[in-house]
């Protein structure tokens, strides 16, 4: 069994999301024992932008190969995702424009897109300042979850602690509560919307 783990908050130690990404793979390794994981994390080394390959041997080429070869490859990911004016980081866009390429995870038939990479269980451990979840601003979540589902992965589990800037006692509670829901993963979908 393979865990891809991707970090994407450029607050290294301070991150909400990376320690809560960090706390779904040890639940994961936990609950299975002998799972082989890859880390990434995009805020220390981060992806070049998408640019078109000239030349294959290009190490940003290389690298962005690497990349979707690990996530097709991963039964399980789990992305550590803060919100950045109310999207996601761009780190975190370098990855997804690496992994969402034509003829790999989707393709255009005859009944229009089809995702390529089902069969994936993701883990999203999402991180906001303040509280968004069903606003019309929130262009994080809902976008990862359009993304991933164009992909082919249809249920994308959220581990959210939100309104972390707001106060210690929002950060308290969004916290507990996101440990919450890292207690359910063994026993199925941790939140799905
Ligand atoms: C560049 C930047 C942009 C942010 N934009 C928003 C935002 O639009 N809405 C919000 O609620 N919080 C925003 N925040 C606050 C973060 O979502 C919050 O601090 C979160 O915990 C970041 O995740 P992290 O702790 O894993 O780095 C922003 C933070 C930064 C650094």
């Amino acid at each position: 069994m393979k865990l891809l783990h991707i970090d994407s908050s450029a607050l290294g130690g301070h991150s909400v999301s990376r320690q809560l990404s960090a706390e779904v793979v040890a639940e994961l390794q936990r609950l299975h024992p002998g799972i082989e994981i890859r880390y990434h994390d995009l805020a220390a080394q981060p992806l070049p932008h998408w640019t078109p390959v000239a030349d294959a041997a290009d190490p940003a080429a290389v690298r962005g190969s690497e990349m979707l070869d690990e996530f097709l490859a991963a039964d399980v990911v789990v992305i550590g995702a803060p919100m950045y004016n109310f999207s996601i980081p761009s780190q975190l866009k370098a990855w997804l424009d690496r992994i969402a390429v034509a003829g790999k995870t989707f393709r255009y038939g005859p009944n229009g897109p089809e995702g390529l990479a089902g069969g994936k269980r993701v883990i999203v451990a999402s991180s906001r300042g303040g509280m968004h979840a069903g606003s019309p601003m929130d262009f994080q979540e809902p976008y990862l979850r359009a993304l991933l589902g164009f992909l082919g992965i249809d249920l994308v589990e959220f581990v959210r602690a939100e309104g972390v800037n707001m106060s210690v006692e929002h950060k308290a509670g969004a916290l507990a509560s996101a440990r919450q829901a890292i207690g359910t993963l063994g026993s199925g979908v941790a939140q799905a919307a």
